[in-house]
């Protein structure tokens, strides 16, 4: 008995080396290096994006003695959402080449903003400029979508310059209200409790969507306020 399972040891270990040629250590590597540098240049994209933002309240708040600017977030996404997003859309196998061209959301910002007009102001400063390319822009507050969700999403293309050569990356941003983001957030989270009965997620949604009316009042009462105190 202890005979046999040393040798089924021995021949397993005997596999995984044959598996596990230097060749394919090498290909592994290599992988994982072009992957690590994929990733290096959406977050370099993230952080040209996010100056631009910052730059703008910056010499917003010197001008107007307020920032357009509550709060500024920023992700890269996950391994797996991007292996599970290229699957989503069939494209398989995946390689980076691929994920480079067909996603638009491996580099994320989101601006939350103190009112609804500073919004379109951030968004016509930033898509002005010279070396952004606006790609694509969805506008879920002139238009929300059937649940109440509401925001403005760019797709911008933004020159990235490295040692020896200048990348264009892509960057979804986000822009919403304090308002918004916090409607976003609760609903995203209910959006995962799958283990609610049928009835009750209905009850959710009609009650999230008239959230999402009352909110968007809120805003709106908040920029008048803000005109008011202005003028
Ligand atoms: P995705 O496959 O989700 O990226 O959709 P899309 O490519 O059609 O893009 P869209 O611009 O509609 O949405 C992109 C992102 O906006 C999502 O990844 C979320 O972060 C956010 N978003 C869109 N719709 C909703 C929503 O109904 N609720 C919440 N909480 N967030 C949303
Ligand atoms: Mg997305």
């Amino acid at each position: 008995m202890e005979q046999d399972t040393i040798a089924m040891e021995t021949d397993f270990n005997r596999l995984i080396k044959d598996l596990i040629t230097s060749d394919s250590i090498t290909a592994m590597e290599n992988m994982f290096a072009a992957w690590q540098e994929l990733m290096s240049r959406y977050r370099c994209a993230i952080m040209e994006v996010e100056t631009k933002f910052k730059v703008l309240n910056d010499q917003f708040s010197l001008q107007h003695e307020r920032n357009p600017i509550e709060n500024i977030k920023t992700r890269i996404k996950s391994p797996d959402s991007i292996r599970r997003k290229m699957a989503k859309k069939g494209l398989t196998p995946m390689t980076l080449a691929s994920v480079e061209e067909n996603l638009n959301d491996v580099a994320g910002i989101r601006v939350i903003c103190s009112f609804i007009d500073d919004i379109y102001m951030l968004a016509d400063c930033l898509t002005s400029q010279d070396d952004i390319t606006l790609i694509e822009c969805k506008d879920y507050i002139k238009n929300p979508k059937e649940n109440g969700y509401r925001s403005l999403h760019l797709i911008v293309e933004v020159p990235i310059f490295l040692q020896n050569e200048k990348r264009n990356m892509k960057v979804e941003v986000q822009l919403r209200t304090i308002a918004m983001e916090f409607w976003a957030n609760l609903e995203h989270r209910l959006r995962y409790k799958k283990d609610l009965p049928e009835s009750l997620q209905q009850a959710t949604a009609g009650e999230l969507l008239q959230c999402a009316e009352l909110s968007a009042q809120l805003d709106q009462r908040m920029q008048q306020v803000r005109y008011t105190v202005e003028k």
